[in-house]
């Protein structure tokens, strides 16, 4: 027997999640799978912008990364292991589309039948992610996010994967974290494709919704009727550092431009108003066509959730270029005391317990399900190979607890995806940053389960975890 095998526990967990809960791991395309120049696949954003000199910590590339496209047979099996019920990845746009126009690389789209046949074979439900911050460089250069077209373009690359892969996924998101596509690419620029202009910024978030409503109505009418249909936000959890009304101000500027921006498209099919008070000076909004909030708010399954860190804020002012589009003009962000993570990012489950009652109580009625949530620490195999991570298990039993207290306190959440299976190109960090419960030697490609596998192993095994 292995570390891995982990057994029911014969005491009933203390803190016990609903049957049918949904645990989970994610990763993403660019960030695992290599192969970069395989099957047909032509440049992303990425790939431009990591072999850029000077945007990538060590000039680190998505080239290799772990090899999954050709590991994914071990891949699966680690997660079988595991014994997760389900598993996140994304489609690599420029694999099925490489120009992102057109019919469909029947090589690209093989790779994704074949992950999902493997999942469903070993038991695990794939969930599919359309869009994980990938775009063909042809896209960006007809204009990119900002131009109204790739809404468009988007709309069209859905309708040819939920063709394929329809008869199989059954789940599936349309867009991962829109906002850093849209503000870190086109606002502070330290995401592909770099560029640093609030407009651009705006536009981007705007053909971003668009692009999602679009997509969710072609996924609704390619994939059978239970399908589920998603969208995955990584929601700020803001607060202001005091109740003087100018910090308040501040938190309710970050929370509209981070959060709202679509949020009330979305479920509301509407602007925030003060979003476009606070962006007066960089845009009138006139890319807001008649018609678009209407499809934008096309009707959604669930909502996935990826937290992280909270984020403190006050009235003062932000470095420049900043990923906030002017909104944020006299917002100043503070540090949250406590622990932090390798990302120096603070350690605080309150922020996501906060987070799912407040959609409890502004989405009645609408499944929540946390897409992301995990941590990177600097990890390493120790002479016997082992590789210990108590401070990943701490995060991840404090969060875990923390989505519990929700649970009880009538938040509607259906699952929990940990991040990442595996180490991975953490974007502008390169591979400096490891997120995996699986460690991952970049020399050899070796997969090493860390403590945290074996443990979160027995959570699900388990169906819970001690207070
Ligand atoms: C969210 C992103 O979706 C994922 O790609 C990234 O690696 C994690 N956050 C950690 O930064």
């Amino acid at each position: 027997m292995t570390t891995l095998d982990a057994r029911p526990g014969t005491t009933a967990p203390a803190l016990r999640f609903p049957p049918g809960f949904r645990w989970g791991t994610a990763t993403a395309a660019y960030q695992i799978e290599g192969a970069a120049t395989e099957g047909g696949r032509t440049p992303s954003i990425w790939d431009t912008f990591s072999r850029t000199p000077g945007k990538v910590r060590n000039g680190d590339t998505g080239d290799i990364a772990a090899d999954h496209y050709h590991r994914v047979d071990e891949d699966i099996a680690l997660m079988r292991r595991i014994g997760v019920t389900d598993y996140r990845f994304s489609v690599a746009w420029p694999r099925v589309q490489p120009t992102g126009r057109g019919p469909a690389v029947r090589t690209g789209l093989d790779f994704y039948r074949r992950l999902a046949d493997g999942l469903l074979e070993a038991g695990i439900r794939p969930v599919a992610t359309l869009y994980h911050w990938d775009l063909p460089q042809e896209l960006e250069d007809a204009g990119g996010w900002p131009h109204r077209e790739t809404a468009y373009r988007f709309a069209e690359y859905a309708g040819l994967v939920a063709e394929a892969l329809g008869d199989r996924v059954a789940t599936w998101t349309t867009l991962n974290e829109p906002w850093c596509a849209a503000f870190l690419g086109y606002g502070s620029g330290v995401h592909a494709p770099g560029r640093t202009s609030a407009v651009a910024s705006l536009r981007a978030a705007h053909h971003l919704n668009l692009a999602h409503g679009l997509a969710a109505r072609v996924l609704r009418e390619a994939v059978p009727v239970t399908a589920e249909v998603s969208l995955t936000l990584n929601l700020h959890a803001v607060r202001p550092c005091s109740p003087a009304p100018e910090d308040v101000d501040a938190a309710r500027r970050i929370d509209a431009v981070g959060n709202r921006i679509f949020l009330d498209p979305v479920f509301h099919g509407r602007l925030p108003e003060d979003l476009v008070r606070d962006t007066a000076a960089v845009t009138d909004w006139d890319f807001v066509a008649d018609g678009d909030l209407a499809a934008i708010s096309a009707p959604l399954d669930s909502l996935g959730i990826n937290y992280y860190a909270p984020s403190l804020v006050g009235a003062g002012s932000s470095e420049s270029p900043s990923p906030w589009a002017g909104a944020e003009r006299h917002v100043r962000f503070e540090t949250v005391p406590g622990p932090r993570t390798a990302m120096d990012w603070p350690v605080d489950a309150d922020g996501l317990h906060g987070l799912l009652l407040r959609l409890r109580d502004e989405l009645p009625g609408v499944p929540l399900v946390i897409t992301e949530n995990g941590a990177a620490y600097d990890d390493y195999a120790d002479p016997s190979g082992r590789v210990k991570d108590p401070e990943r298990v701490a995060y991840l039993h404090a969060h875990l607890a923390a989505v519990h207290r929700a649970l009880a306190d009538g938040a509607d959440v259906r699952g929990y995806f940990l991040w990442s299976l595996l180490d991975n190109f953490e974007w502008a960090y390169g591979y400096s940053k490891r997120f995996g419960i699986v460690h991952v030697d970049f020399a050899t490609q070796r997969r090493t389960p860390k403590d945290s596998a074996r443990w979160y192993g027995e959570v699900i095994a388990r169906g819970g975890l001690d207070t």
